[in-house]
């Protein structure tokens, strides 16, 4: 049965900021995804957490969103409302720092780099936001969130605000409780890292050479969701892709990245049913040459059916 229910739907249009049919290609960074049913931007996390609760006890489905990467939505878009979560504040003191969940990772490299410190130039290279990273462990050169957190402050609806530290968040391979596990729904607020004391400026060398790294090596300039698989244990992905012969591979306007096989690139216009249909077809194709089952890193959301 639909949620949608007059009083239900009267009350999100009640909702401060609330819109309807809200695009969402141009917030995801693949570029790709039908419409939110109802869409509303917040930096609040009070405001945030009042209105998943709203949700909650209306049974509204409601989804978090934070830069839209590692994310393909459906063609036909996503029930229920569409939060983007944008509180961004930061606040350094001493090694530690504690940042808004929807502070960009890579400005957060910056910011920590500038402020003196180091231990988090790998951020440099993670596409999403800090809620995002804390949502599927993010990493990047072999080094996870995992490393350098402390504690995440959050909320469940239902049962309110609380502090997680890190071993209740059940974090593993990119993944955590709140992707895979009990906190699934549960709102990302900040969280706070601890770094060491350095020197900014090696920190910012480290990190240009890193980027410059990554250019060589990922299609960072298309519209992509970054990896697209998860590296199978003790081998990757992209390795597997470009051994079974499928760079280039092309479904619709959805093309297997020449440069990296982990990657999908919207080659303008793409659809969500064009990558589902190309991740089936390298599943199926590296399953048969080489035995491997390759798993999806990207999450699929929305009305796929
Ligand atoms: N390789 C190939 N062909 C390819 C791509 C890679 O043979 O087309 C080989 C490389 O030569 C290398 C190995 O596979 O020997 C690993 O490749 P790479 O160093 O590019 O790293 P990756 O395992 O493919 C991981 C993360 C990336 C992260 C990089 C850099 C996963 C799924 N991916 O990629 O994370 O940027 O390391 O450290 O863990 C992401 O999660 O979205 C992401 C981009």
């Amino acid at each position: 049965m639909s949620w949608r229910t007059k009083p239900k739907v009267a009350w999100l249009r009640e909702q401060a900021g609330v819109t309807e049919d809200e695009p969402l290609a141009s917030r995801t960074s693949f570029g790709i995804g039908g419409p939110a049913d109802f869409f509303v931007e917040i930096g609040r996390a009070q405001a945030i957490e009042k209105l998943i609760e709203g949700c909650r006890e209306r049974e509204i489905p409601y989804l978090l969103l934070g830069a839209g990467t590692n994310l393909l939505i459906a063609d036909r878009g996503v029930e229920g409302v569409v939060i983007r979560v944008v509180n961004r504040e930061h606040e350094v003191e001493g090694t530690r720092v504690k940042a808004g969940a929807g502070l960009k990772m890579m400005r957060l490299a910056r910011i920590v780099a500038d402020a003196g410190l180091r231990g988090f130039e790998f951020a440099i290279g993670v596409p999403g936001t800090v809620g995002g990273a804390v949502y599927q462990n993010a990493g990047c050169w072999g080094k996870e969130l995992s490393e350098v957190l402390v504690e995440v402050a959050g909320y469940v609806p239902g049962s309110g605000a609380t502090v997680w530290k890190p071993s209740e968040l059940k974090l593993g391979y990119r993944t955590s409780a709140l992707r895979e596990g009990a906190l699934k729904g549960a709102l990302v607020v900040s969280a706070t890292l601890q770094l060491d004391r350095g020197d900014g400026e090696v920190a910012k060398q480290l990190m240009a050479k890193l980027t410059r790294e990554r250019g060589e090596t990922q299609p960072i300039k298309t519209k992509n969701c970054g990896s697209v698989f998860k590296n199978p244990p003790g081998d990757s992905a992209g390795r597997l892709v470009q051994a079974a012969g499928l760079k280039g591979l092309r479904q619709g306007a959805a093309v297997v990245s020449p440069l990296h096989g982990n990657f999908i690139v919207n080659d303008g216009g793409a659809t969500a049913k064009d990558v589902k249909r190309l991740i089936e077809r390298i599943q199926a194709e590296v399953r048969r040459r080489f035995g491997a089952q390759l798993e999806t890193e990207v999450e699929l959301v929305g009305r796929w059916t």
